[in-house]
């Protein structure tokens, strides 16, 4: 038998300026732009690998070591739209194997929980898209496979990119120009850390395409955030990004998630995917924030409970002892901080 493999990684990536509303729900065309950090390979990140062979007679796919079925309309967009890329390399030159024509096997695994709002599907599709597009040999650019990547998740387009990116929301009713696009690589400010609070690693309620619908047919507030308050933000943060301002980057990024969890609260009925620990994880981010005087930690929220903290390097240290303290059993933070300085804090937060 013969076969042709290729594999790739694709790491997970945190919006920090979120993509919340679909203007084409079939294209996963969103109503306003992004801007996402991706994080590195060695955190959170699908390893795949896709295997086309003459033998292969069907599309298959194993994830975290168990068959899952291709069928979903988004996945045979992706395949669809692969295969017809891989077709006109075929059409182009006759010398080259047919593997438009042949079965798929797709092997995925992830080293985090899948569908715990740890943005497992940003980097499911991510790797599925870019791991087929090597073994067909592609010679499509990362942004223009972003855009085959955003119709199986919309912000899987961004994990195609290591580092800061943006999604562009476009203006083409095809889709043709809403694509990722680098802001800058993540050696640009490798000070910039995250960290994720697993509040709970179970799946979703709401999942984000439903929420999404709901949110935009009837949360009036939502209208006013995609209007100006996001274009305005886009400009802002991208610039924060660029010139390494981090207390502005930090504002921006608890506005913005505060921002798209009241347009979630707005929805009618309304949708809640903080819980009462996200919520003491915001005051206490505020309260460390306060008692230091300066920004040291911003967090942010996706379609879950879980937090992702984003911290400078330099202020890991005072940002843990604190967590370790509140949360208990983080290890390797417990001599970090001296009891004068917890109970001074203390006083302050509670
Ligand atoms: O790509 P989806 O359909 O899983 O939606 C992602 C939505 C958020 O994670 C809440 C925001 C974002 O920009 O990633």
């Amino acid at each position: 038998m013969v076969y042709y493999i290729a594999s790739t990684t694709a790491p997970v990536n945190i919006a920090t300026l979120k993509y919340w509303g679909k203007r084409d729900k079939a294209l996963n065309l969103p109503t306003n732009s992004s801007i996402s950090v991706t994080l590195s390979q060695d955190d959170l990140r699908t390893l795949t690998s896709a295997a086309t062979g003459p033998e292969l007679r069907q599309d298959k796919l194993w994830l975290n070591g168990k068959e899952e079925s291709l069928a979903s309309e988004r996945t045979q967009q992706c395949l669809k739209e692969l295969r017809t890329l891989r077709k006109q390399l075929e059409d182009e030159d006759s010398s080259l194997p047919k593997f438009s024509m042949w079965g798929l096997h797709i092997v995925s695994q992830n080293n985090f929980p899948t569908a715990a709002g740890l943005a497992s599907s940003a980097a499911g599709f991510a790797a599925l898209v870019v791991a087929i597009a090597r073994l067909y040999q592609l010679p499509q650019s990362m942004s223009e496979l972003s855009e085959i990547a955003r119709q199986g998740s919309g912000s899987a387009c961004r994990s195609l990119f290591g580092g800061y990116v943006a999604w562009e929301m476009g203006k083409e009713a095809d889709g043709s120009d809403s694509k990722a696009v680098e802001i800058s690589p993540m050696e640009h400010w490798p000070q910039l850390k995250a960290a994720i609070l697993v509040v709970n690693a179970s799946k979703k309620d709401t999942s984000s395409t439903s929420g999404m619908q709901l949110t935009v047919k009837t949360s009036e507030l939502f209208q006013e955030r995609v209007k100006t308050v996001v274009p305005q933000r886009f400009i802002h943060m991208k610039e924060a990004i660029e010139n390494k301002n981090w207390s502005r980057f930090s504002e921006l990024t608890m506005k913005d998630s505060n921002s798209f969890h009241a347009t979630c609260l707005d929805s009618y009925p309304p949708i809640f995917y903080m819980n009462d620990t996200s919520k003491k994880i915001v005051r206490l981010c505020h309260a460390i924030n306060d008692f230091y005087g300066t920004y040291v930690v911003a967090y942010t929220f996706d379609a879950g409970p879980n937090a992702v903290l984003y911290y400078l390097q330099e202020n890991e240290a005072k940002l843990f002892a604190f967590i370790y303290k509140l949360f208990d059993k983080v290890p390797g933070w417990e001599t970090k901080f001296s009891e004068q300085d917890l109970q001074k804090f203390l006083e302050v937060y509670e």
